[in-house]
């Protein structure tokens, strides 16, 4: 029987932290579905299709991994797509609170389907979408933390930003 995973997240933007946690569970499972969460309550630095747009790109050639968004509850969609596994990373002993209370949760509302925890590589285990996102912001460098492709991304989102921001301080 074959193992289909849903690894969910907001990945505003991927990092190489998640590209770790994908290629992991692409040699565990025989298929991924990297399922981006459309409504969200944080507020987005990319768009939904952005963000589809460089998962796609970055995950291109990966055997058994696809991409697309989901919206709703996590375990309607683990149902609609016949996944019978939740893959979730855990990077540090912080992230264990959080991620037990909704592999719980999501336990408690769908009993057949098991939350998977998988630890990054250590290089990647202090780092998140958040702070990627203000370090570049701030001017600093984020090579090696994210794609290349993210790299340049995060540049055009600031660049885009600042001449906003001079325009109405014109
Ligand atoms: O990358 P994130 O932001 O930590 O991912 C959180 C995510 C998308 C996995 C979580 O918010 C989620 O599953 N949301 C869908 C709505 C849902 O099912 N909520 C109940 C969770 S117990």
């Amino acid at each position: 029987m074959k193992i289909r995973a849903v690894y969910p997240g907001t990945f505003d933007p991927v990092t190489n932290g998640h590209l770790d946690l994908i290629e992991r569970s692409a040699k565990i499972f025989d298929e991924v579905i990297v399922a981006i969460l459309r409504n969200t309550d944080k507020i987005p630095l990319f768009t939904v299709q952005e963000r589809v747009r460089m998962l796609k790109e970055v995950v291109r050639g990966q055997k058994g991994v696809s991409v697309t968004t989901f919206g709703g509850l996590l375990v309607d969609f683990a149902v609609q797509t016949k996944a019978s596994v939740i893959v979730r990373g855990i990077r540090a002993v912080s992230d264990y609170e959080y991620e037990l209370q909704m592999a719980l949760m999501n336990r408690r509302l769908s009993p057949h389907l098991e939350t998977v925890f998988l630890m990054p590589a250590e290089a990647y285990s202090y780092l998140s979408s958040r702070l990627v996102k203000e370090i570049s912001q701030l001017g600093g460098s984020v090579r090696g933390l994210v794609p290349p492709l993210v790299v340049r991304e995060l540049q055009k989102k600031h660049q885009q930003s600042m001449r906003i921001r001079e325009k109405h301080t014109k």
